[in-house]
């Protein structure tokens, strides 16, 4: 993959003070076939918009990667299911904007939901085996609409690389099968949760939490560092730290576990010895509100930063 470099990027006229946005399909695509045309490197960040600090990381990644970075903002109805949020997601455009542009995004696309799915669409991905265990089994539709989404996304973008948090772990890894399996022409990469200072993994969903629920919701990361620990002095019974863990979570009043699972970190498929490396998911019910955090268990490596 090329190097981007600062004279392009002037060539090309883009920059933090001439950040567009785009809300016509056909119109981001033409621009990303020109900026293609130009020899230009496309970083792009997908997003559903109420921006934070998670967000605003993977800007910065595709910033100093790229010479034009894009930001999607969609609340994406395919995704949802018919008892989720969708109408009362966060959103905040005009503060989306002001840390757009503060991040030096170029092109904000900014689409409709009837220009995505106009009447009579009819086509979606699925991605089979990865999307039907942990958040797949509660949300079943959910990852179809994610991958759907992508792959239009990611056709009307025409990326080189799309950067992605490794706090939605599961739908990371669907990404990359898919990218994968459909000879996607872009590259994936994942990069770190980005956390409160206390811990809590920044959310757009954070917001709903009540302050009980959001002092309890502190058992995600805290079960984390646990299994953490345990792992790292020698513990490698699936099972022990997965009891260890949901004892943790269920002692907080607000919490609802939905799963606590160690899976090899491709598959996603349950272990119940871990060897070199796996990764921890979890997702818990705060109230109403359904948080998922995950964390890497690698032997070899330090414990993880606190
Ligand atoms: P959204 O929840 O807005 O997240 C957009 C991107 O930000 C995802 O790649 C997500 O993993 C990343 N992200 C969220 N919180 C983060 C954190 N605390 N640290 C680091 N990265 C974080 O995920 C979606 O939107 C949608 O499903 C989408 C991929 C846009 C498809 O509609």
């Amino acid at each position: 993959m090329r190097k981007a470099s600062k004279s392009s990027v002037q060539k090309a006229g883009v920059g933090p003070e001439r950040m567009k946005v785009i809300r016509d399909p056909t119109k981001m695509q033409a621009t990303a076939n020109r900026l293609r045309g130009e020899g230009l490197l496309i970083g792009f960040v997908p997003t559903m918009g109420y921006l934070h600090e998670g967000h605003a990381s993977l800007l910065r990644a595709a910033r100093k990667r790229s010479d034009v970075v894009v930001l999607s903002i969609f609340v994406n109805p395919t995704q949802f299911g018919p008892h989720e949020d969708l109408a009362k997601y966060p959103r905040d455009i005009e503060r989306d904007e002001e840390m757009a542009r503060q991040e030096g995004v170029d092109y904000i696309f900014y689409p409709e939901a009837a220009s995505m799915y106009p009447e009579g669409y009819q086509t979606y991905v699925n991605v089979e085996q990865l999307t039907r265990s942990h958040c797949g089994v509660s949300r079943p539709t959910h990852f179809r609409g994610v991958a759907t989404v992508c792959t239009k996304l990611f056709n009307l973008v025409l990326p080189h690389r799309a950067y992605f948090g490794q706090k939605d772990y599961q739908q990371a890894a669907v990404i990359r099968r898919m990218v994968k399996d459909l000879n996607m022409n872009l590259e994936i990469a994942v990069m770190p949760t980005v956390r409160e200072a206390d811990g809590l993994a920044m959310s757009s969903r954070n917001v709903y939490l009540s302050p009980d629920e959001r002092k309890d919701a502190l058992c995600l990361h805290e079960s984390l560092q646990m299994a953490n620990d345990m792992f790292h002095s020698g513990e490698s019974d699936a099972k022990k730290i997965v009891k260890a863990m949901r004892a943790n979570i269920e002692s907080k009043r607000s919490a609802r576990i939905d799963y606590v699972s160690i899976v090899d970190t491709d598959t996603l498929e349950e272990l119940d010895v871990i060897r070199d490396k796996a990764v921890v998911l979890l997702a818990v019910f705060m109230g109403k509100t359904r948080l998922i955090d995950n964390d890497i268990l690698c032997r070899g490596t330090a414990r993880r930063a606190r």
